[in-house]
């Protein structure tokens, strides 16, 4: 039993770039994800259909490419061109022959096909530096009669792609980061880089990386350090952050893990609150110390839960498969909660991306030369795809006198978790049960309605969806969903256990 009271006021505005994916050269990630010419599905380009598709139904409006760590060895002229031409080159960061098939020029052009309007661009800070930064730039998005700028022309690709988003590398305080860096180095290099981008593209913004994970000793430092000294060139702070049911709390400790009860993982997603809240501290401290009028944007490029990979490691084969996973009911129940606490802060976090689409820890799971289906998490995200529009707020909702619960590390959690939206038409409730039983929610809306539906995705704890049974777990409409058009008070049911999206037409 709970209400919630929404508060008239919008809070602030949400876009789709509050969810978007990511695209890394990882895993089968990109080679029999998205691009397999001898599939049975294949377009003329090489891209999957099938896989096309379920993209275009997810709603997805932004995906960052093409890492993550790949990007801190990776040299982005090697993608473009002849294909024929292009060098196989050893993939440092996940042990596989790279053929460069897929590049630069192939990905916008899938892009294209899946209705994707907003990549996002990493540069190669690792092993790389400014001037190989200001040529991709240039070959991206220059439109002068000018080298790298007619090169792109000479490939076919006439008009310039205007790329808005560029992280400045990835990772690069993590010892498994090719290339890794101290703070002040990357600070420096990240300030200079993000300075002469801007200077050849005015329209750019750049976003800093931030600490990998909040389990890593140096998180927040790193945050403070970094942003001291690129405060002024960079428009967002990067935050990174996977949770693994079994994990220890410091990344130098592994040997530590333990395995999570299913209360403290299902209310894992606090983490997510807390980690966002102390990054826009540490962001709003420096704002302060440099007298600036700018408040730094998050950009949560790397979020998701974790599981390790079904498939035995093939190293140096040209799919050397990573993370290749089933996601269950429990996974998405987190995975929804991570989604909300984005959500929740969408006044800060302006861009974020799920990580990874396809075939690691992925939202679409293929066979090479087979089928392709969803994880459940695709549905938390398509739900959430389909309410963001430019035209979305936030409302400020109240949980009153709901059931909370603790656990030995999480002090009461609330059964509910919540996040309303106002879509310009519909109040929208997306709702987590955390718990084992049904829930009543009462809800006080500012408003009479004209209709409502309820759509919940629920199942067993431990079920998936497999490639013979692909439809275990998804959105289904819930069938005894009631609503009185005549009254502002409504009442819907939560199954233990569920997702729940409840909208409440008021146009
Ligand atoms: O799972 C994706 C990888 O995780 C990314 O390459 C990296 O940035 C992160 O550590």
């Amino acid at each position: 039993m709970a209400r919630l009271q929404l508060n008239q006021q919008k809070h602030f505005s949400v876009g789709p770039q509050l969810f978007g994916s990511f695209v890394e050269h990882m895993g089968t990630v990109v080679y029999t994800g998205i691009y397999e010419p001898d599939h049975p599905t294949a377009t003329a380009a090489g891209f999957r259909d099938d896989v096309v598709q379920l993209v275009r139904k997810l709603g997805l409006k932004t995906v960052r490419y093409p890492g993550g760590n790949y990007t801190s060895s990776y040299h982005w002229e090697d993608t473009i061109g002849d294909k024929k031409q292009r060098p196989r080159r050893m993939n440092l960061a996940w042990q596989a022959v790279e053929t460069n098939q897929f590049g630069l020029d192939e990905f916008f052009q899938w892009c294209q096909q899946v209705h994707v309007e907003n990549p996002v661009l990493t540069v190669n800070l690792g092993t790389r530096g400014i001037d190989d930064a200001l040529h991709e730039l240039e070959y991206v998005n220059g439109a002068l009669d000018t080298d790298w700028a007619n090169l792109r022309r000479q490939n076919g690709h006439t008009e310039p792609y205007g790329v808005k988003y560029w992280c400045l590398g990835n990772e690069l305080d993590g010892k498994w980061q090719v290339a890794k860096k101290t703070p002040e180095a990357y600070g420096k290099l990240a300030n200079e880089t993000a300075k002469a981008m801007k200077l050849m593209d005015l329209n750019i913004e750049t976003i800093l990386v931030g600490s990998s994970t909040p389990r890593l000793a140096s998180y927040p430092s790193w945050d403070f350090k970094v942003l001291m000294a690129a405060y002024d060139n960079v428009d967002f702070i990067a935050m990174h952050d996977y949770v693994d049911r079994g994990q220890s709390e410091h990344m130098d400790q592994e040997d530590q893990a333990s395995v999570d009860d299913l209360p403290t993982y299902l209310a894992r997603s606090r983490e997510f609150d807390k980690q966002i809240e102390e990054i826009e501290t540490i962001a709003d401290a420096v704002k302060a110390l440099k007298h600036s009028s700018k408040t730094m944007k998050i950009s949560f490029d790397e979020w998701n839960v974790h599981r390790r990979s079904l498939k035995a490691p093939q190293p140096w084969t040209e799919h050397n498969p990573v993370d290749w996973c089933y996601f269950n009911l429990a996974d998405t129940l987190l995975f929804g909660s991570m989604a909300l606490a984005i959500l929740r802060h969408g006044d800060r976090v302006k861009l974020s991306c799920q990580a990874l689409l396809v075939n690691t820890i992925p939202l679409i799971l293929t066979d090479e030369g087979g089928a392709a289906w969803a994880n459940p998490t695709y549905y938390v995200l398509q739900s959430l795809l389909q309410n963001l529009t430019d035209q979305t707020h936030v409302v400020e909702s109240t949980l009153v006198d709901g059931d909370v619960y603790s656990t030995t590390r999480y002090q009461n959690v609330p059964v509910v978790d919540q996040v309303v939206v106002d879509t310009g038409s519909a109040y929208v409730i997306y709702a987590v049960n955390r718990g084992k039983t049904t829930q009543q929610l009462t809800v006080t809306l500012p408003r009479t309605i004209k209709s409502g539906q309820q759509q919940h995705l629920i199942g067993e704890l431990d079920a998936q969806n497999t490639r013979e049974h692909p439809d275990t777990l998804t959105l289904m409409p819930r069938d005894d969903f009631q609503c009185d058009p005549s009254s502002t008070t409504q009442t819907a049911m939560l199954n233990g256990y569920s997702w729940n999206v409840i909208t409440y037409n008021y146009r």
